[in-house]
């Protein structure tokens, strides 16, 4: 028997669209049959990753709009701190509003120990799910 899937989202949100994003995320996730939390960085603690498959991660991009994406302060902190067990898939999302630029290479830096395999990203300027993201997500979660 396969064992059950479960997902942990963490979003840090300012205005609100990432957090939106979030739990968009988990909404699409409760729909293919994953148990699946959402929670902002400020409230994440460890034993929120207890029998998780798969991390969503999600910060606004803070940057000078055409240059210099980067994630916010608190979300870096979050990050650090962050130990990824090992097999635990991890996906990365954003909003933002002109160009995400440098934004995931930044948060991938401040992920200590990332996964190895190729981390999906997702993005988006109103905080909801394309058709695109979907299937993306789909795809993410079957594997
Ligand atoms: C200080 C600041 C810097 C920003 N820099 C960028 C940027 O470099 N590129 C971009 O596309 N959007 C930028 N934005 C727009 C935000 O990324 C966008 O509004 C995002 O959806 C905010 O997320 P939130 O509602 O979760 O706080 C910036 C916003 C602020 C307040």
């Amino acid at each position: 028997m396969d064992l059950m899937k479960k997902a942990l989202v963490v979003h840090q949100s300012k205005k609100g669209h990432t957090r939106k994003y979030g739990e968009e995320i988990g909404k699409i996730l409760n729909e293919n049959g994953l148990e699946s939390r959402v929670v902002a960085a400020e409230e994440f603690n460890a034993d929120l990753l207890q029998d998780v498959t798969h991390l969503f991660l999600g910060c606004w991009t803070s940057g000078l709009y055409l240059v210099l994406q980067h994630p916010d302060r608190v979300w870096i902190k979050f990050a650090r701190n962050l130990i990824i067990p090992q097999g635990m898939k991890v996906g990365l999302f954003t909003t933002y509003k002109f160009a995400t630029g440098s934004m995931f290479r930044a948060m991938k830096k401040h992920i200590p120990n990332a996964p190895e395999d190729s981390i999906p990203e997702w993005k988006s300027k109103n905080g909801l799910l394309s058709e695109s993201d979907k299937e993306g997500i789909v795809t993410f979660i079957a594997g």
